[in-house]
């Protein structure tokens, strides 16, 4: 990898990474109650995004959206990016049961990811529409139906954000 290509990775995943920090800062300030600044983290965030997405173009590594899904479906199989079954282990290991908590929720929500992309690489053609829920808790997906509880962290239907388009 040239230095230009690897300068454009270290941004792009330094300013998504900034970018993350920053909305849960304004989830934090929203909750203590400074409106404002809730509003600037986000204000910051979104413009890091724009940084992170140009160096990420920039990468020249996106394709089109049939490669794309074909990739986020095998990128989910082998949970390339995330090892959540190790830490599950090591987590036990060390007898942190809130880090086994987390870890194996957001490993069980991973799997379901696959399936998600399965099924739309099925009918991406002809684009069947579907309202998707995501539960706030865990980040489960459920596609096309409110549960009235997570079935991964058993949160209420509630917990849930729904996605019309
Ligand atoms: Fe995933
Ligand atoms: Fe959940």
């Amino acid at each position: 990898m040239d230095k230009i290509q690897e300068a454009l990775n270290q941004a792009y995943a330094g300013e998504a990474k900034a970018a993350l920090r920053l909305k849960v800062y304004a989830q934090k300030a929203e909750a203590e109650g400074y409106k404002q600044m809730a509003k600037l983290f986000r204000v910051i965030a979104f413009s890091e995004e724009i940084h992170g997405a140009r160096a990420l173009r920039a990468l020249k590594e996106i394709k089109g959206t049939e490669e794309n899904l074909a990739a986020s479906f095998e990128s989910e199989k082998q949970v390339a990016e995330v090892a959540y079954d190790q830490f599950v282990k090591m987590a036990e290991a060390e007898g942190n049961k809130e880090a086994v908590l987390h870890f194996s929720q957001s490993r069980d929500v991973e799997e379901t990811h696959a399936k998600l992309y399965k099924e739309a690489m099925s009918h991406y053609m002809e684009e069947r529409e579907t309202t998707y829920y995501v539960c706030k808790v865990c980040g489960y997906v459920s596609d096309g139906v409110l549960p009235d509880e997570c079935p991964v962290c058993g949160a209420k239907a509630e917990m849930f954000v729904s996605f019309t388009d």
